[in-house]
């Protein structure tokens, strides 16, 4: 096939601009992915022994509030009514996440009502004065005080930053929020939900077209493969959706990411803790959480005596770690700028997604900015001929 795109990455992004692309322009387009799977960091795998969907890089939760990020994915799957909520254990008690009235009445083993509970946070969160925070903190102690800073904020932020909170800047943080009532629902978006067939059946529906083909086990570095950066740039249109240092060769240095480590594990109980992501605020307990993943689709005919679990561990990243979590330093920031010049000097290369930008994106988020950047920056230049960026 003769091709009229290439798309580095199939994660959202580069699945989203490639079938649209093909279904509306017309375009033959190849994708290309360095990984053995489609759907980047959304992939999903069924674990073998239990027949448990497992979300590979993390607990993935769709929700948003976008009306045409909705119609669009409910063209590949349809969603269950899953509404996703996130329990913390600190010490020996249990309580719900966000901080939320119920968590603040067990925490301090009383019945405030909303207004009381406000005074008493008010109360609590004027402990440093005036005093301008100085680093995250003193920032979370003024905006929720310090006994609940300390329970679930601290001993978690120290684990996923690998660094004492107060070692770290205030900046992290603009506010933590707190709810005075009992509503505990994880995420407050018009549509929520999980793809009722997992996540890489609606992956490989969007890469399902006759205008599409995708190459797995193909790096766009590797210079023996057809697509390649040096065969590819300046020939014909990319959408590249990897990481924007590895593509100028770290010229301007390394972006600096968080990742995870994950340790999955199948244990021969029903329900190991009732639910499908706890929380582990205490700082002696080395993983930041765990995710069982049964609980994600209770309407499925899972085994009653197996469950598979995935601890998580948070880490800064090296050059050969997955890139999860932009961290944004200063020097990042600097470093980034730099990078968009080069990226805006860089001919018919549109850089899209998650990496390609150095920014955190949710799903509908990579789907959303996809679908603007087809109508803005692919559609018009295509149909006069130009080049796409
Ligand atoms: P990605 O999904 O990262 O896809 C990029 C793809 O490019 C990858 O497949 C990669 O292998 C490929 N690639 C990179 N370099 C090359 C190369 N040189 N050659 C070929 N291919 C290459 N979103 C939610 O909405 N809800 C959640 O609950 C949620 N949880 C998340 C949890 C974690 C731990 C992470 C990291 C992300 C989470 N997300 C969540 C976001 C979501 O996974 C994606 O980040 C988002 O969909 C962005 O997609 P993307 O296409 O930009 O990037
Ligand atoms: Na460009």
């Amino acid at each position: 096939m003769d091709i009229d795109l290439l798309v580095v990455g199939s994660g959202f992004y580069g699945l989203t601009m490639a079938e649209q692309c093909a279904e509306k322009l017309g375009m033959k387009v190849a994708i290309i992915e360095s990984r053995h799977h489609i759907g980047g960091n959304a992939y999903s795998e069924i674990e073998p022994e239990t027949g448990i969907e497992v979300h590979r890089y993390g607990a993935h939760l769709f929700h948003t509030s976008n009306e045409r990020v909705w119609d669009y994915v409910t063209r590949f799957t349809s969603f269950t009514d899953y509404r996703h909520h996130v329990l913390t254990r600190v010490g020996d008690q249990v309580f719900q996440m966000p901080i939320n009235l119920g968590t603040i009445n067990s925490f301090f083993k009383a019945a405030y009502t909303p207004d009381e509970a406000r005074a008493l946070i008010a109360n609590q969160s004027q402990e440093l004065g005036d005093k301008e925070p100085e680093n995250l903190e003193e920032k979370a102690i003024s905006l929720i005080g310090r006994p609940l800073y300390e329970a679930f904020i601290k001993g978690y932020t120290a684990k996923q930053w690998e660094t004492d909170p107060a070692l770290l800047p205030p900046g992290i943080i603009s506010r933590l929020p707190v709810r005075y009532n009992y509503n505990a629902r994880y995420f407050s978006d018009t549509y929520e939900g999980l793809p009722v067939d997992g996540y890489t059946a609606w992956l490989e529906k969007m890469a399902d077209h006759k205008n599409i083909e995708v190459h797995l086990n193909t790096d766009f570095f590797d210079t023996s493969q057809p697509f390649n950066k040096d065969s590819a740039v300046g020939q014909l249109p990319i959408v590249y959706t990897g990481p924007v240092d590895r593509y100028f060769d770290y010229a301007e240095g390394d972006l600096s990411w968080r990742t995870l480590d994950f340790e999955k594990e199948v244990l021969p109980v029903g329900d190991f803790q009732g639910t499908s992501v706890m929380n582990y605020g205490d700082q002696d307990v080395p993983f930041t959480r765990i995710h069982e993943f049964r609980h994600f689709h209770p309407e499925r005919n899972y085994p009653k005596d197996k469950t598979v679990i995935m601890r998580e561990y948070s880490r800064f990243a090296n050059r050969n770690d997955e890139p999860y979590y932009p961290v944004n330093t200063t020097k990042d920031r600097e470093r980034l700028a730099a990078y968009r010049e080069a990226m805006a000097g860089e001919k018919n290369v549109l850089f899209g997604g998650r990496l390609g930008t150095y920014q955190y994106l949710d799903m509908h988020m990579a789907i959303a900015s996809a679908l603007t950047a087809f109508d803005n920056r692919i559609t018009p230049h295509v149909k006069t001929g130009e080049d796409i960026a």
